[in-house]
């Protein structure tokens, strides 16, 4: 694999300072852009070449371009935050470096070496560092990085040439409640993935599938949509676009427990959740990876056992379950309020991605 330079194009037009500030003072979650965009070409036989900081602006396509007909498409999501003393640092790259190098193998793509994904970040941070929000709140500048198959024709094979790009996005809270518990609509029907499928892949085409069952969430007034296993219908996989951890708390012994949802293939490796499992540890709570069905969630809430779920993820950070609904019936978690292990994890998540908390896991990447 060769490592491509990035030669900086810088834009002759970038935003005014006060309209920037205009956006960074509510930036809402993936509505506004930076000035630049980082891309890098890769063609067979060539490898990865011509990587280019340019000014963040449309891509031209062919209509017969392979992507738009085929899917061959990976993304990532990770952030950068403003530290104490101005600087800006990323939280685990190198995680979702790898993790994009998986999808690509599931995607038939070329691997993009994890330094030149890093790079590739850092460069467009470096460049538009005035639009990570300021210290201290939750915001943060949210980057994607994706790939697409760019070979022009409609055979379908893996293509011969790609284009990787990076953008960047200030962002706030992706639910426009904050911290507010999201109610969960249970597709018992539709299923997000299947074993053997992509499931385990941060592919487009995994998003595309679950909008149905999110719409059919929106109509019975829910915010996010939960999955169930494709073969038995009975264990709980993910939410449309985030892992769910699951709050058992010990009466008798005074433990707690957070459990999040075992990865058999079909259902996404989050970043955040691997995340939690070391912070949890970290707090004193016990924390593991198992296989929850729907029917031991209902009961283990209805005896008190089940104290909390949250929902989480890079966009979402930590977002607590309030109302779960079936057509079988519904259930609250934790009144409906945010539970208190899941605003303290919350709170130790978010307090080592802004720097206020030692990183003890090294896993800050400062420019
Ligand atoms: C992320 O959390 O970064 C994602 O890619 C999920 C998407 C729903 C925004």
């Amino acid at each position: 694999m060769t490592t491509p330079t990035i030669e900086l194009k810088p834009s002759a037009h970038p935003l005014s300072e006060a309209e920037r500030q205009k956006i960074l003072a509510a930036p809402g979650f993936g509505r506004h852009f930076t000035d630049h965009m980082v891309t890098i070409k890769w063609t067979e036989g060539r490898g990865w070449h011509d990587g280019q900081l340019v000014p963040y602006g449309p891509l031209s396509l062919d209509p017969a371009t392979n992507v738009l007909h085929y899917a061959q498409e990976i993304f990532e999501g990770l952030k950068a935050y403003r530290q104490p003393d101005g600087s800006v640092a990323m939280f685990r790259p190198d995680a979702n470096a790898r993790r994009f190098q998986a999808s690509a193998r599931r995607l038939a793509m070329p691997e993009l070496p994890v330094e030149t994904f890093i790079e590739a970040c850092d460069v467009l941070v470096e460049q538009d560092k005035d639009w990570v929000p300021a210290h201290g709140g939750e915001e943060s500048l949210y980057l994607r990085p994706f790939m697409i198959a760019t070979e022009v024709g409609l055979g379908v094979k893996p293509a011969n040439e790609y284009l990787f790009v990076v953008i960047a996005s200030p962002a706030g809270a992706y639910f426009a409640g904050g911290v507010r518990p999201v109610s969960i609509w249970l597709s018992e029907n539709r299923v997000r993935a299947v074993p053997g499928g992509m499931g385990d892949a941060k592919t487009g085409g995994n998003y595309a599938a679950s909008l149905l069952a999110q719409a059919e969430a929106a109509v019975h007034g829910c915010d996010q949509v939960a999955y169930l296993d494709a073969v038995e219908h009975k264990w709980v996989e993910e939410l449309g676009g985030m892992n769910l951890y699951f709050v058992y708390e010990d009466a008798a012994n005074g433990t707690t427990r957070i459990v999040t949802p075992t990865l058999t293939g079909s259902l996404l490796a989050g970043v955040t959740r691997d995340s939690l499992l070391s912070v949890a540890r970290d707090l004193g709570y016990a924390s593991q990876e198992a296989r929850v069905s729907i029917d031991q969630w209902r009961a283990d809430t209805g005896n008190g056992t089940l104290t909390e779920v949250f929902a989480c993820g890079t966009a979402a950070v930590i977002t607590p379950v309030g109302t779960v609904k079936s057509a079988g019936g519904e259930w609250t978690q934790s009144g409906g309020e945010p539970g208190k292990v899941t605003l303290r994890l919350r709170e130790a998540l978010l307090d080592i991605q802004r720097g206020i908390a030692e990183d003890t896991h090294g896993w800050m990447h400062r420019l």
